[in-house]
């Protein structure tokens, strides 16, 4: 299966991985990459048996260098704010999917392509990952989230010095700043067996403890609690909650349908 040419899928059922398949310009956002994501995001949403995501880019060069620099120098003003809006659209799919995704980062994960893995719910980078939103150094800043989901992650302070100086950072100063929730030899290996742990989980309770995380964030505390018990409430009447009591009594594994 695949979203279009710049944007693969790999579809193991309850895992799939969408990778990024423009190595040559080291996954550059274009508008064919861009596209694609957008599509991915579509399908997997549309999917009844997938649970999570590993995206990742082909080649071991990069994840992901950003915007398409070579694309971007043909493009008139009109057609950058077209672009920009079709790159926060895209992103704001994956973050808005009911799967959980994950980035897993290998080389270079600058500016847009930083700002693609701040939209996955979780993050994984292998050692030689390099880190940073260069836009100040290219007479832009960072326009597909990073000015806003950076700070939410990490806070004001520490975003600010990544964004307002454009320095890239290494894997593992990106895990102490909490930017990535891993360092690992094998970026995708590690990503996978995270998939894997979110497999096992309740889908309907994965599904609305994401919500309440995003969803509540932003939220004034007595009115994120509120939004949280909403949340809540969508798991009391399923078989699988039911499922995991009964198995928790059983000392068994718990076998969840999803129901
Ligand atoms: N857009 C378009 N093409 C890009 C690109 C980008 N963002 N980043 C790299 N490429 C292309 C290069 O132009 C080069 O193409 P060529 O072979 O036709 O000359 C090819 O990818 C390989 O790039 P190269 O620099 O030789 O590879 P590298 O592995 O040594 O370095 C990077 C990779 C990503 C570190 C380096 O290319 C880079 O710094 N790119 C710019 C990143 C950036 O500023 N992104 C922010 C955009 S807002």
């Amino acid at each position: 299966m695949s979203a279009n040419d710049a944007v693969l899928i790999e579809d193991h059922g309850a895992k799939w991985v969408v990778r990024l398949n423009m190595p040559e310009r080291r996954n550059a956002l274009g508008r064919d990459v861009v596209a694609g994501i957008t599509r991915a995001a579509e399908q997997a949403g549309r999917s009844k048996v997938l649970r999570a995501v590993v995206l990742c880019g082909a080649g071991d060069k990069a994840f992901c260098a950003g915007a398409d620099l070579k694309e971007r120098q043909s493009l008139t003003p009109d057609e950058v704010r077209v672009f920009v809006g079709q790159m926060n659209f895209a992103f704001r799919s994956i973050e808005r999917s009911p799967k959980v995704w994950i980035a897993a980062l290998h080389g270079a994960c600058l500016g847009g392509g930083l700002e693609l893995s701040l939209c996955a719910d979780l993050r994984v980078a292998q050692r030689d990952a390099i880190l940073g939103l260069p836009e100040v150094r290219l007479g832009i800043l960072p326009g597909a989230g990073g000015t806003q989901r950076l700070p939410r992650l990490i806070g004001v302070a520490r975003a600010k010095e990544l964004i307002l100086t454009g320095s890239r950072i290494t894997a593992d100063h990106a895990l102490a700043l909490g930017v990535v929730n891993r360092v690992a030899d094998d970026h995708e290996a590690a990503a996978h067996a995270l998939a894997d742990e979110v497999g096992l989980a309740a889908p309907i309770s994965v599904m609305q403890a994401k919500r309440a995380v995003d969803e509540g964030y932003d939220l004034h505390l007595e009115a994120g609690l509120a939004w949280e018990r909403a949340c809540y409430e969508v798991t009391i009447p399923t078989k699988d909650r039911l499922e995991g009591l009964a198995a928790f009594a059983e000392k068994r594994p718990p076998r969840f349908q999803g129901e």
